[in-house]
């Protein structure tokens, strides 16, 4: 494939395992990993690597951070899995701990992001029949192009990625696409009074780290308060600190309402998502209406708990706001011709590359992860760079002489 590259026996391996036996849903870079810590993953033949992907924001706290493993191995002896037939000691701890954490009156703990969008879809559209009085079976919910909100068949149903819905259809109606970073058109589509609910990135991860306008979150803020319509925010990847805040929304002191996190909700330990709102919202949703066997489970509980605290203890925020400022500076000053654009809030960041060879975004994460740093394409021509939030100026600046290093091979 890409004879250029370095792939042990070792490793080629465990690649061929997979390629025989695994379906195709991704296109990793060839490199094993067994180990991590902190900042660094590390491959089967030992090599160090940096993390600049970090689990698509899973592991802001760091590989393996000792107290949500240690969270983890207490709880896992003591209580796995009760399901919600029965109750456990731990779930309505977690619950005041994560609605107190972020001000809401009620949370719907699920496993998987894409889990905890589908809820909040149900729940906006719940909301818009039981109180905003929409009539049945008409209820829409405006989405921005190029969203990226996970993979089941409801979901893929607005993407406007063709790789995600080719084939996968009929798709599921209910949705109206408007640009994102867009208030006239999203002024425009709330026009209609069906509309239930808004929901958005207000960062568009997958779509390489596009950053709307200052001043966009509270202008979405007032027209869906304006129109009676829910502002539901997918913060599954730009929150727990990412961005820089402990919400990308709190960057405008704007208060969604409905809430979705995932992700680092764990560390990167077990799937872990929830949906928070306050009553009215929530409580449309009656009992047997809506579960999930491992939402709310005990373990997720514990590891959740610590997870939030150390995002706090540890200054996380402070951070990613410092190392992210450093981080764009330095790409910039590399002056590379390749690098047409830098981007990015806190540790959410990408470069899009400017070259003839249309692969060379892929070539180039090749050449990073021979020189010990992992990061992956997105859409072609961009790469995200987003590292644990634990990273520190010195692995910052070594960081950068490796990108530097790499982009000399283009
Ligand atoms: C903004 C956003 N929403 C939803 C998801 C889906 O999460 P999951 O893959 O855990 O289902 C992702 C995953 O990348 C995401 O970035």
């Amino acid at each position: 494939m890409h004879s250029t590259i370095n792939i042990s026996a070792n490793s080629q391996q465990y690649i061929d395992l997979e390629e025989n036996y695994g379906a195709h849903n991704y296109h990793p870079l060839p490199v094993v990993l067994e180990k991590g810590e902190g900042v660094f993953v590390y491959d089967v033949d030992g090599k160090r690597y940096f993390d600049f992907l970090s689990g698509y924001s899973a592991v802001n706290q760091g590989h393996c951070h000792p107290k949500i493993i240690a969270s983890l191995i207490e709880q896992a002896k003591k209580l796995t899995l009760t399901s919600r037939a029965f109750h456990s000691n731990l779930l309505g701890h977690y619950e005041k701990y994560i609605t107190e954490y972020f001000g809401y009156d009620k949370v719907l703990p699920m496993n998987t992001g894409v889990e905890a969008v589908e809820t909040a879809l149900k729940l906006g559209r719940k909301w818009g029949y039981e109180v905003k009085g929409i009539e049945p079976n008409k209820a829409v919910i405006i989405v921005c192009e190029g969203n990226f909100h996970g993979r089941t068949t409801g979901v893929i149903s607005f993407s406007s990625d063709p790789s995600a819905k080719n084939n996968f259809g009929p798709y599921t109606t209910g949705y109206v696409t408007i640009p994102h970073n867009d208030l006239l058109a999203l002024e425009k589509a709330l026009q209609d009074n069906n509309v239930a609910a808004f929901m958005f990135e207000p960062i568009q991860g997958e779509a390489g780290v596009v950053v709307p306008d200052e001043g966009y979150f509270a202008g979405v803020r007032n027209l869906c308060t304006e129109y009676n319509v829910l502002m539901i925010a997918d913060e599954i990847q730009t929150g727990l600190a990412r961005t820089g805040k402990m919400l990308a929304c709190d960057h405008e002191n704007v208060r969604p309402d409905v809430l979705i996190l995932g992700k680092a909700l764990s560390g990167g330990v077990l799937p872990v998502s929830a949906v928070l709102a306050d009553n009215e919202i929530m409580l449309t949703i009656k009992p047997g209406e809506h579960g999930s066997t491992y939402g709310g489970n005990p373990l997720a509980c514990a590891v959740a708990i610590t997870a939030l605290q150390v995002l706090k203890d540890e200054n996380m925020m402070a951070n990613a706001e410092a190392m992210g400022e450093l981080l764009r500076s330095e790409l910039k000053k590399l002056n590379s011709p390749f690098i047409d654009i830098v981007r990015g809030k806190g540790l959410l960041n990408a470069i899009v590359i400017k070259h003839s060879n249309p692969d060379a975004a892929w070539e180039l994460c090749l050449a990073l992860k021979e020189n010990g740093l992992l990061a992956k394409p997105t859409h072609g021509d961009k790469i995200r760079f987003a590292p644990p939030l634990i990273i520190t100026k010195e692995q910052i600046m070594e960081c950068v002489a490796i990108i530097n290093k790499s982009l000399q091979t283009l």
